[in-house]
């Protein structure tokens, strides 16, 4: 089996490990341990209960108008302006294939995706540069204005929060950059792990507690209807901890959907997806402990991170780490398989990265202290 290209992987895991997918502790694939919420799994086995099941014996709505609308509520546009696909990875597809004939301008390192939608619609990369200097705790962005000749040929490529460093662009940073672009592409697959992510959700349970001083989602969605060169794509998978069912949505002026409905599959999104979204989005309860857990969970693992002699973790607003080792990351990577069943991300599809980084998911802390006392005993005994 060959070194996985992204995270979750637990049958690669278990083969060094020598055990069952199931009995691997997955820090990999950085997705919500506190899901997928109990309200979704309830509103999956009723609608497979149903004496007609219709979510699965009939074909979905290929306008899939009802889903359309649900979103649109939450994130406050108009269902027109949503195109819903078969998770985000889907919709990086028809981004790139949107691309053909234009430069598309990548921060790098990149989520793997993006290489691969791009090369596979002949589009050319330009790579910007995202990864600050050693012990620099800031990076941005293209500095200066670009020349107004060449926009039409030119496209960007965000994402934000970045994986793998976690860094947040704050919105007064990415503004400016829309118009000097002939369309702009922002991957917001983590965001809604950020407060204020949606204009309806509600305060954190404990207003006065330090969630208030946290950084807020920088999401362009209410920026969109300014700037129609700009498309946000969104996951549910991270979040709500549904990978497996593969539903992701981008929000963007109409005209570009009328561009990608001739591309796409007329039913990319599965009934049951559909159901899903509308029980995890109505969770409020999920959300508000999701985001009561993060800071915490994240303080603990990035405490416990640099307490290890040599280890340099960036603070980063996602719900992962990076953190750079003072050796090999493979190898820790592989005591941390072979010795204790915990699987962590190596950072080799990164190229930029090299073979000294690993990232993190962020987990229970319980199940985070079982990850930072099985590090201190390979480094104890290295
Ligand atoms: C930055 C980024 N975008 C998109 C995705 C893909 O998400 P989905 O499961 O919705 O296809 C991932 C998954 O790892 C990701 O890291």
């Amino acid at each position: 089996m060959g070194r996985p290209r992204h995270g979750g992987n637990r049958a690669w895991g278990a083969a060094i490990a020598g055990c069952s997918p199931e009995e691997i502790l997955d820090f990999s694939a950085s997705l919500n341990p506190l899901g997928p919420p109990a309200s979704v799994l309830q509103a999956l086995a009723q609608a497979l209960s149903a004496a007609e099941p219709v979510v699965i014996s009939r074909y979905p709505d290929p306008d899939y108008r009802d889903l359309r609308i649900c979103l649109a509520n939450h994130w406050a546009v108009e269902p027109e302006w949503i195109f819903v696909g078969n998770g985000a990875a889907e919709l990086l597809t028809w981004a790139a294939r949107d691309a053909q004939g234009r430069e598309v301008w990548l921060p790098q390192p990149a989520f793997g995706e993006y290489a691969r939608a791009l090369a596979a619609a002949g589009v050319t990369v330009k790579p910007l540069p995202f990864f600050p200097a050693q012990g620099s705790p800031d990076f941005g962005l293209l500095q200066e204005p670009l020349p107004a000749a060449g926009k039409s040929s030119r496209v960007l490529w965000l994402n934000n929060p970045h994986n793998p460093t976690g860094r947040l662009l704050l919105q007064q940073e990415i503004l400016p950059l829309l118009p000097q672009f002939e369309r702009v592409v922002v991957d917001e697959a983590f965001m809604d792990f950020l407060p204020g992510d949606a204009p309806q959700e509600l305060p954190p349970l404990d207003a006065g507690s330090e969630l208030g001083e946290l950084p807020r989602s920088q999401t362009l969605i209410p920026h969109l209807a300014a700037h129609p060169n700009t498309i946000v794509i969104r996951s549910l998978t991270k979040f709500f901890t549904l990978p497996g069912l593969r539903i992701g949505f981008a929000v963007g002026h109409p005209d570009h959907w009328r561009r990608w409905r001739q591309w796409r599959d007329p039913w990319s999104v599965n009934g049951l997806a559909a159901v899903a979204v509308a029980a995890a989005l109505a969770d409020e309860n999920f959300r508000r402990r999701t985001l009561a857990w993060l800071p915490t969970a994240r303080e603990h693992l990035l405490s416990g991170l640099q307490a290890l002699p040599g280890w340099d973790p960036w603070p980063g607003q996602a719900n992962f780490v990076l953190v750079r080792c003072p050796g090999s990351a493979t190898q820790i990577q592989e005591k941390l398989l072979r010795q204790h069943r915990i699987l962590v991300r190596d950072c080799l599809s990164f190229p930029e990265l090299g073979e000294r980084y690993l990232r993190i998911g962020l987990r229970t802390l319980p199940e985070q202290e079982q990850l930072l006392s099985a590090c201190r005993e390979i480094l104890e005994n290295s």
